[in-house]
């Protein structure tokens, strides 16, 4: 069974993951998330297919798979339709020791992931699904876990059956994105669907959509009765979510953190993302993730736009500190 592995109270507190999101969850951002509380983190997706025919000179791969030791438990995702490839990539990587456990997404939307059948187009076959499960079991003997959806479309919501056979295969512990691939990231996510697969199965259920307040958190595992929780969206710009979400189930007020705090986070992940990236790419990788430090304060619009045009790495600490002296002088 799959335990949380850290937790406040060292006690059964539920699990709380960063949820893997592809060109955003690297080492830099997933640092950040794990300091201030995540209790696991996930690589963004990795081809199965890539990885195994990738050189091992390919700096994608290299990239993709660079982990930081403070960030263990890490899980490293797959994905992919052929279980030949996803059963040699999910031993390979198990066997560099360096990842607690195997994740397969079956949830991707996007056109060219599922088009070639992989990501959340796997909920529509679920014997090819049993073949990759059985494979890949096979090939790790540490943690596998399936990260799906609630079906392709309205019309065909067999998550039960899917989240069942994964359950069957062997998988350790499930995580549900609560809608289906039509719905991509809109609409609400059904949370009471959630609750149907927690009641069905054995094996550890963790949650997936719309968390974006530690309300959102309490109200989630109150009306479900998962075992975790794995937020996306809610983290971007905001690591401190994590944290607010542990306080706050703690019994312990909430907290915000402070113009200060935020401008001091926004610099750090810049910093680190220039080590990962150097120089020069890091002023453009950081463009999203400071807009979204930003995000609701006033000045934000102006700030943003100057952060779009910067051309260095000094510039935008310059755009960052002023920004701050806007809000917290006068
Ligand atoms: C930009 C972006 C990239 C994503 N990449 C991945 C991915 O690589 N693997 C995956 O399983 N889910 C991916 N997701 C889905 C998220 O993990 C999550 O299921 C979804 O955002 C819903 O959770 P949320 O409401 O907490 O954001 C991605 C989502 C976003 C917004």
């Amino acid at each position: 069974m799959w335990e949380p592995i850290l937790n406040l109270n060292n006690d059964k507190t539920p699990v709380l993951m960063l949820a893997p999101m592809a060109g955003i969850t690297d080492w830099p951002f997933r640092v950040l998330c794990r300091r201030q509380g995540a209790d696991e983190l996930v690589t963004e997706m990795i081809s199965a297919m890539g990885l195994i025919q990738a050189p091992k000179s390919s700096r994608a791969y290299r990239q993709l798979l660079l982990t930081k030791p403070e960030e263990a438990p890490i899980i490293a995702q797959l994905f992919g339709n052929d279980p030949g490839y996803l059963a040699r990539a999910a031993g390979q990587l198990s066997d560099t020791g360096i990842f607690s456990g195997i994740d397969l997404n079956v949830g991707c939307p996007a056109p060219k992931v599922t088009g070639s059948g992989s990501g959340a187009a796997l909920m529509k076959d679920i014997p090819l699904s049993r073949l990759i499960l059985a494979g890949m079991r096979k090939a790790t003997s540490g943690r596998l876990s399936v990260k799906m959806r609630l079906g392709w479309d309205g019309d065909s919501r067999n998550y039960l059956d899917y989240a069942l056979m994964c359950q069957d295969m062997g998988a350790d512990r499930v995580c549900v994105h609560a809608r289906t691939r039509t719905q991509q990231y809109s609409g609400k996510a059904d949370w009471g669907a959630v609750a149907q697969v927690k009641r069905a199965l054995r094996i550890p259920v963790v949650l997936n959509g719309d968390v974006f307040t530690p309300q959102d958190a309490v109200r989630a595992l109150d009306e479900t009765g998962a075992d975790g929780l794995a937020v996306g969206r809610g983290a971007l710009g905001n690591p401190w979510l994590f944290g607010r979400i542990k306080r706050v189930l703690a019994g312990l007020p909430d907290s915000m953190p402070s113009p200060e705090e935020i401008t001091d986070m926004a610099l750090i992940h810049l910093q680190l993302m220039a080590r990962f990236k150097g120089d020069a790419r890091a002023v453009i990788e950081m463009r999203k993730h400071l807009s979204w430090y930003l995000r609701g304060s006033p000045g934000a619009a102006q700030a943003r736009t100057r952060i779009n045009t910067a051309g260095s790495l000094s510039e935008l600490e310059g755009i960052l500190r002023g920004h701050l002296l806007a809000q917290t002088s006068g």
